[in-house]
């Protein structure tokens, strides 16, 4: 390793953590309340929402699409970076995560700018119009990644944001023998987006691989 790129550790991710704004009050009780409904807690961490947040204020962001509700925490944190007039369209294939999500959306501070969709992304997706959206963020099952691209590609406006989530496969994609059954589809999505054309992408090395790209 030399030295214009260096390894980042766990020690770096903390560093990094404690350095930008972390969960108020209100996500940290709403990450609670989930663990609690018994959802899992692989909600995105809050580096890599600041660096979302970040990204969405650079870009103007207003309108954003997202695919992967789980308990609203990314969705929130989204919306947080809009203007008042923005909104977060995320679709959520199970009821009960989308149950939660819109009572937390609702009594949050940007209630009415974030909206559940239900159903599969593949078909949520069509139903949003073309070049309607200023940014998408990709965190639901990795085996649809490819479906979810091509349709985000319609959907967000040229020089528009792409933000793909776990792009270094739940930590294994290295590994020799993955155990988690979705490595492989991780693995082949990020070949995917590396050859895509209309995208000008890196993964960033914050959370679990976080692929951050502008539409060409
Ligand atoms: C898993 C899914 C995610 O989107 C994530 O960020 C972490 C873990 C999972 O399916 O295990
Ligand atoms: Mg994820």
């Amino acid at each position: 390793m030399s030295a214009t790129s260096t390894l980042v550790t766990d020690e770096h991710f903390r560093y990094i953590a404690k350095r930008t704004r972390g969960d108020d009050a209100f996500l940290k009780d709403l990450k609670a309340a989930a663990a609690a409904a018994g959802m899992p807690a692989i909600w995105i961490s809050p580096e890599q929402a600041s660096l979302m947040q970040i990204l969405l204020k650079a870009a103007r962001a207003k309108e954003v699409i997202e695919v992967g509700t789980l308990a609203g925490y990314s969705a929130i944190a989204m919306a947080r970076a809009l203007p008042p007039d923005g909104r977060v369209r995320t679709i959520e294939i199970n009821d009960a995560f989308a149950d939660f999500a819109e009572a937390w959306i609702s009594k949050s501070d940007v209630a009415g700018r974030a909206t559940v969709h239900r159903g599969p992304g593949l078909q949520v997706l069509p139903n949003f119009e073309t070049d309607s959206a200023d940014a998408a963020f990709l965190d639901a099952d990795k085996t649809n990644y490819p479906g979810y691209l091509k349709e985000s590609l319609r959907i967000v406006r040229k020089g528009g944001l792409i933000m793909v989530d776990n792009a270094f496969a739940f930590g294994q994609l290295l590994d020799e023998r993955p155990t988690d059954r979705e490595v492989p589809a991780v693995r082949e999505f990020n070949e995917i987006m590396a050859k895509e054309r209309r995208v000008h992408a890196i993964i960033a090395p914050i959370g679990d691989g976080l692929w951050v790209g502008v539409k060409e």
